[in-house]
């Protein structure tokens, strides 16, 4: 197939181009930040008057990825304009060219469009109810989407990786601080299910293979708090996890409010793919043999 992947710069989108090659034609789009990939470039601002169409049209695509957005949930706070672009205006454009072309659409949203305060598991029959403007926008993305094209897929996921700037993820800074030995913060009050973003593109392909249509919880199956997965990590990597100390969220100064329990349950998916859904301990194990084989490095040299 002919895999278009919108944000290919990106924490998710340059992992899933770089391992979608493997089995598919895939064409990236960034804002020319990306140099010497090993796949096909596009390179757009998506938010340009005819954009959308004119990126279709040149790529010729059978399906197409959403990954670019507005990820950070304190700049969605700082630029609230860009963030309603971005985050929920963009996907309904981009889910109505592609209804048009004949274009599978996978759009990607996020587990913060929920509260956080459901002691058991979100399913996707849950209601919304989004915090922060990041969380907002997302909601009204996946809206969108399935407005303009009631076949495409909404893929809520959480994930951690390497990335271009070596920095993007949560699991990064536990890597990049407990290598060094630097104490920091683990947080006990957000829970969520960490995906490796190699588990994470695997399940969006088979998702595409299989024609899945409506909103998906796309994550590993476990559940744990940010604290614990700094800790699971360090035990991985054979670092010490007392540099980690326990925190709470609430004491942390960050500007966007955050949903404290964010555990989904992945039955929906789990069902419509027939098969297992990764683990977060082979998840862990894929990011540690990256590590030890210099992915890192290599991801950054396609800056
Ligand atoms: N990271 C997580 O754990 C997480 C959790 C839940 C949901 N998500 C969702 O997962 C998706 C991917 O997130 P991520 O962490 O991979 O994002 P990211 O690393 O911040 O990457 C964002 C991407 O969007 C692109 N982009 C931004 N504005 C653009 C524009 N105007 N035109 C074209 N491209 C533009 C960026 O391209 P440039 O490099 O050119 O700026 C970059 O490739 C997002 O939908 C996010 O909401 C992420």
């Amino acid at each position: 197939m002919r895999l278009l992947i919108t944000g290919a710069s990106g924490l998710l989108g340059l992992n899933l181009a770089l391992e979608a090659r493997n089995m598919h034609q895939v064409v990236g789009v960034d804002r020319c930040q990306l140099t010497s990939v090993p796949f096909e470039m596009v390179c757009t601002d998506l938010l340009e008057r005819g954009a959308v169409d004119r990126v279709l049209d040149t790529a010729q695509p059978d399906w197409l990825i959403h990954c670019a957005a507005l990820a950070n949930l304190e700049a969605c706070e700082a630029d609230p304009e860009l963030a309603r672009c971005l985050n929920a205006s963009l996907p309904g454009d981009l889910a109505a060219a592609c209804k048009v072309r004949g274009v599978k659409i996978v759009h990607i949203s996020t587990d913060s469009v929920f509260d956080g305060i459901k002691s058991d598991l979100y399913t996707e029959e849950d209601v919304p109810n989004p915090l922060s403007l990041y969380a907002e926008t997302k909601l009204q993305g996946e809206q969108a989407v399935l407005s303009a094209n009631p076949d495409a897929i909404v893929a809520r996921v959480n994930f951690y990786g390497f990335s271009l700037n070596g920095k993007r993820s949560l699991a990064e800074f536990f890597v990049n601080n407990l290598s060094a030995g630097e104490p920091i913060k683990g947080f006990t009050d957000l829970t969520f299910n960490p995906t490796f973003v190699g588990d994470l593109a695997d399940l969006l392909l088979r998702m595409l293979a299989k024609d899945l249509r409506g909103v998906y919880h796309t994550v590993s199956a476990d559940v744990m708090s940010k604290y614990s997965f700094g800790v699971m990590l360090a035990r991985r990597f054979g670092w010490d996890e007392s540099l980690i100390s326990p925190e709470s969220v609430d004491r942390s100064g960050l500007t966007a409010r955050r949903a404290h329990n964010l555990g989904l349950s992945v039955h929906k998916l789990f069902t419509a793919l027939g098969g297992p859904i990764p683990a977060f301990s082979t998840g862990l194990d894929r990011f540690y043999s990256q590590f030890q084989q210099g992915y890192p490095q290599k991801i950054r040299s396609y800056q």
